[in-house]
């Protein structure tokens, strides 16, 4: 049975927890008692499903292009800006859980490219279901409904329902290894070379994103995402709101 969940499309910006902070001041700390976990109490599965419910994420959707010519597009959680002068995007390329390698991988290592499409809340059904796995013979642009949108510099389309789009080229490539010596996943640095963001969401005037509009997606554990409906600024006082 799957959970009911209310539809509430508000957003709203509200005061910080504890606008009355005095500098010094502790803050609050969870009655809870810690739990300590050595990471190789887990199986390599376990760990995984445990790491990325501890820490949610960035989501994204990669699109990329094969040799062929065959457009890919999966998302990624694995993934954030990690430098802004150069201007670079991380992002890691697990492989496949019968070890084999996964379409993005492929088509990195063959052009050294890759786009990055934020995934929002008006399409997180396709960019989710771009997750299952799909033949590289086949593009996710038309299994799943992606409208592609040409990019300027490299070859590999943007998604049109992403509000943001960076077109990057692979500045570094890093592999994981395992502690049995095994080659685990890619970490790939890409320098952003084009950024595409939709009017909708910057004000050009005030140099602002409106984070009303971009409705940008979080990637909690399990299927989860969190939705950024809900908006503070510690800077802000509670008198200027
Ligand atoms: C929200 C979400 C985030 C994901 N993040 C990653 C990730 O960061 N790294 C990774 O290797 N796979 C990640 N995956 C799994 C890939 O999307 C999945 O293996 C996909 O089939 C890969 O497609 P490809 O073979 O076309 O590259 C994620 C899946 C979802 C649904």
């Amino acid at each position: 049975m799957p959970t009911k969940v209310s539809n509430n499309q508000s957003f709203q910006k509200v005061p910080t927890s504890n606008s009355n902070w005095k500098m010094g001041e502790s803050q609050k700390i969870l009655s809870g008692k810690t739990l300590t976990f050595e990471p190789n109490v887990f199986t390599s599965s376990q760990l995984h499903q445990f790491l990325v419910g501890s820490f949610p994420r960035p989501a994204c959707i990669i699109s990329t292009i094969s040799p062929e010519g065959i457009s890919n597009a999966a998302p990624y959680s694995f993934t954030n800006l990690v430098c802004t002068d150069p201007p670079t995007f991380s992002l890691t390329v697990f492989k496949n859980s019968d070890g084999s390698l996964k379409d993005t991988q492929v088509n990195i290592d063959a052009s050294n490219e890759f786009a990055v499409n934020l995934i929002s809340d008006w399409f997180i059904e396709s960019a989710h279901a771009s997750g299952m796995p799909c033949p590289p013979e086949v593009s996710e642009f038309d299994r799943i409904g992606f409208t592609p949108k040409p990019s300027t510099i490299i070859k590999s389309p943007l998604i049109a329902q992403s509000p943001v789009n960076y077109e990057c080229k692979v500045s570094q490539r890093i592999p994981f290894i395992n502690k049995e010596g095994k080659e685990t996943a890619i970490l790939y640095m890409g320098e952003i070379v084009k950024i595409h963001v939709n009017e909708q969401v910057y004000d050009t005037d005030k140099a602002t994103f409106k984070y009303e509009n971009l409705k940008a997606l979080i990637r909690l554990g399990g299927s989860l995402y969190a939705k950024i409906n809900t908006i503070v600024d510690p800077n802000q006082t509670t008198d200027s709101q």
